[in-house]
């Protein structure tokens, strides 16, 4: 089967086209390296052992996205490719929506002419909004976002719902990830975030490499057992597995399914801050901040549904997690 791989240098697309090469899928890789280096490519190469077609291309080139589906055997797509700084959307909403929202759609309309009409899209946790309690389940009501980055996402679960009620030979699985940390055990690839990070485990292991100084923990006044907020971080690998289930769930017929992948279990930021020293062996200067505008005080998944019907399960604990991004760090002190 030949899959179709957007936004495949990035962080979770380039370890899941790690795990795809690796089941025997051909992966024909789409990044335009907005967020991503032709490095990543290099390394997926040298873990996996195999190879991959890459096309430099966005998904708002019609025409580019047009050439990929004439000349490759294309069964589905699996898309990751988008925006995701959550302070950036705020700051420049309009590129969002016409990048994720605006890019989505023109790849869903060179999908459906070229007859490909499988596809896994990269949802968030987010889409629960801010009045959902956890643990959050697949049928609590989605909106209610609290940024641009957000609304994206939700529109997008939209537009493809919309896109199998008018057409059910589609098939669709909307994929709402938790929060993804770790890396490659092989310390080749992980997150490799441009400028200061706004997601806590980069950060985290930015300060314990001494690129910056000291932790801004966002709020200790939280209804949580430490006042720091609470969330399902889950192994990036883990994640990258659950999209292999998701694809052959598209690959298998028709329909529309919507599945969590998180591991059910909630972490404080000083959990994780601790979980963190203990397996790097560094200490992690932080001060406690006032909270960062959206943010809640709890997100963390019921992923039972997955279990149940895609067969798959998170395996990694918050310390294989923690020792995972350490050695990304360490190995690549200066990302790729
Ligand atoms: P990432 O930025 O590392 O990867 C996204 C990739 O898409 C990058 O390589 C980037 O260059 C590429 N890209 C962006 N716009 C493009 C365009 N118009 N055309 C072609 N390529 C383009 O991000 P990631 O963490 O790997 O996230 C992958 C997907 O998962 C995103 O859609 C993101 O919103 C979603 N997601 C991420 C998280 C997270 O915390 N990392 C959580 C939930 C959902
Ligand atoms: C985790 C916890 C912060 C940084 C975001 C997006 C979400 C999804 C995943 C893409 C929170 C605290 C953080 C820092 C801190 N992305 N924190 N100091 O906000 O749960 O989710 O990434 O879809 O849509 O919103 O992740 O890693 O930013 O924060 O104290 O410097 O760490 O307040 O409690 P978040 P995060």
């Amino acid at each position: 089967m030949a899959i179709l791989v957007t936004g495949g240098a990035g962080y979770i697309g380039s370890h899941t086209c790690i795990e795809l090469i690796q089941k025997g899928y051909e992966v024909i890789i789409l990044d335009n390296f907005y967020n991503s280096k032709p490095e990543a490519l290099n390394r997926i190469r040298k873990i996996s052992g195999g190879d991959f077609t890459f096309c430099e291309c966005d998904i708002r080139d019609r025409a580019g996205l047009d050439k990929i589906f004439a000349e490759n055997k294309v069964d589905a797509v699996i898309h990751f490719a988008g925006l995701k700084a959550v302070s950036e959307s705020c700051r420049k909403p309009l590129e969002y929506y016409e990048n994720n929202v605006g890019g989505t759609v023109t790849l869903c309309e060179a999908m459906r002419d070229a007859g490909v009409k499988k596809i896994v899209f990269s949802s968030s946790a987010t889409v629960y909004g801010s009045n959902n309690p956890s643990p959050l389940r697949e049928d609590m009501p989605a909106g209610g976002t609290t940024n641009p980055y957000g609304t994206t996402k939700f529109y997008i679960e939209n537009i493809l719902k919309d896109v199998y009620a008018a057409d059910n030979e589609w098939s669709i699985v909307l994929l709402r990830y938790f929060n993804p940390i770790g890396a490659h055990e092989s310390g080749l690839i992980g997150e490799d975030p441009n400028g200061i990070p706004n997601n806590l485990m980069p950060y985290i292991t930015q300060v314990a490499i001494g690129k910056l100084d000291c932790l801004n923990v966002f709020g200790n006044d939280y209804p949580t057992p430490d006042g720091t907020g609470v969330r399902d971080y889950i192994h990036v690998v883990d994640l990258a597995k659950g999209h292999l289930c998701a694809v052959d769930k598209a690959l298998s017929g028709t329909g529309l399914n919507i599945y969590n992948l998180g591991t059910s279990k909630g972490y404080s930021v000083l959990d994780v801050i601790k979980a963190f020293e203990k397996a790097s062996g560094k200490k992690v200067n932080y001060r406690f901040a006032p909270r960062r505008s959206g943010d809640v005080a709890v997100c963390y998944s019921d992923p039972t549904k997955a279990k149940k019907e895609l067969g798959w399960e998170a395996a990694f604990d918050i310390e294989q997690m923690c020792r995972d991004s350490w050695n990304w760090q360490e190995k690549n002190p200066k990302g790729l």
